[in-house]
């Protein structure tokens, strides 16, 4: 995938941009707050997913104007694309794919494909649980675009029976009525079905994930380490290779929740499940984030990243574009060296302060600098 030309006004900082990129490598170079990672922000935007710097919508038009607009134009292996996106304050929205009208910014999912590599993402692998499941999802939903809907409806679900469990908490002393606990019935079948679901799915994303990011991670180490990546589920004792959804798997997945129901009762909220579950990254057998270096832990989350690209090139027989904030400039000479040397295939966007790391860069790129929001070809 190709990102040709890009327009951007009133985005953030982003002024009167209009720019056409190198198809393979994109150096956006300029002092802070100058408006790079804005840049590669309007670009994710077009992704139809999330902000990853978590901007809500109604930041994203500049603080002293009314109104923004980003349009891209982009080829994949079929074809050339426009995604045109432009905002009026408070909160209106349009969006246009290929000229037609769209409900809303994330009806573009799944058009536009990008990785994106901040240094937040250096902490993938020490980090929060949290993160590494939106990252499985996220990796996921790229290649599948229905699995992003059964994610929403499975909070919907966990939300609405965490709302019960508290309420049946409270009335506890009051004595909860029968309606309440066939309402908790109604709600267990439904999350274990798409619990099931969810970890099938993961459970195989993270067999190909180990696969990929350990062939990467062992190249990184010059082969003197290994990394295998394991699904744990706080639902399923055992999975195996052959784990499909289908409904054993949700009687299953609806045991252990039933199993677990008294506890949940006790905590007020819902103990096990799919919003619990794990993705373990082991170094020569170790636990990573527990015993691993904070080198080492860089090293997974640069594998763990790689993959996603990689694994994304494969299964959309198409690569995706790399947008990588910031990110270089905290690894050091050799891991700068080959992550650069690994996504030769794919158009890549990278911001720095100091472009000096870049001189030895041999092949064909563009740079660009940015000040004030204004990005101009150097
Ligand atoms: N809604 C907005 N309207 C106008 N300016 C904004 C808005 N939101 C953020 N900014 C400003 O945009 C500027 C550029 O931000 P950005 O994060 O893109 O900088 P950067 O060039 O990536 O800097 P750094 O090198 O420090 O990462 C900042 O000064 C920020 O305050
Ligand atoms: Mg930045």
């Amino acid at each position: 995938m190709i990102i040709n030309s890009m327009q951007a006004d009133g985005y953030k900082n982003l002024e009167g941009v209009n720019v056409n990129f190198n198809p393979r490598l994109n150096i956006i170079c300029g002092e802070n707050a100058q408006g790079k990672t804005n840049l590669i922000e309007a670009i994710w935007l077009c992704t139809g997913v999330k902000s990853f710097r978590r901007t809500v919508s109604k930041d994203y038009i500049a603080f002293d104007k009314q109104k923004m607009q980003v349009r891209l134009e982009f080829k994949d292996s079929f074809r050339q694309q426009e995604i045109k996106f432009s905002m009026e304050k408070p909160n209106e929205k349009t969006v246009f794919l290929n000229g037609i009208k769209q409900e809303g910014l994330n009806r573009l999912f799944g058009n536009l494909n990008c990785v994106v590599f901040t240094p937040e993402d250096l902490e993938l692998s020490k980090g929060t649980p949290d993160k590494r499941r939106d990252f499985i999802d996220l990796s996921v939903s790229q290649i599948k675009n229905s699995y992003k809907s059964v994610c929403l409806r499975y909070e919907q679900v966990l939300s609405q029976r965490n709302f019960l469990l508290k309420n049946i908490l409270k009335g506890k002393k009051n004595k909860s009525n029968s309606k309440q606990f066939k309402q908790l019935d109604v709600w267990d079948i439904q999350m274990a079905q798409l619990g099931a679901y969810i970890t099938a799915i993961r459970y195989h994303f993270v067999r190909k994930l180990s696969i990929y990011a350990g062939r990467i991670y062992n190249e990184i180490t010059a082969g003197r380490e290994n990394l295998s990546i394991f699904y744990r589920s706080t639902v399923f004792e055992n999975l195996s290779e052959n784990v499909s959804y289908n409904n054993a798997l949700a009687n299953e997945y609806l045991k252990s929740l039933s199993s677990k129901r008294n506890a949940d009762l006790k905590a007020g909220f819902t103990t096990i499940g799919v919003h619990r579950d794990e993705l373990e990254a082991r170094v020569d057998g170790r636990v990573c984030r527990e015993y691993g270096s904070q080198g080492q832990n860089r090293s997974v989350a640069l594998a763990l990243k790689l993959a996603q690209a990689y694994i994304l090139t494969d299964e959309k027989e198409d690569a995706p574009i790399i947008l990588l904030d910031d990110v270089l400039s905290e690894l050091d000479h050799t891991r700068r060296q080959y992550i650069l040397s690994k996504i030769k295939n794919m158009q890549v966007f990278l911001t720095c302060c100091d472009d000096r790391m870049f001189e030895t860069v041999q092949e064909n790129f563009k740079k660009f600098k940015v000040e004030g929001g204004k990005v101009s070809e150097v």
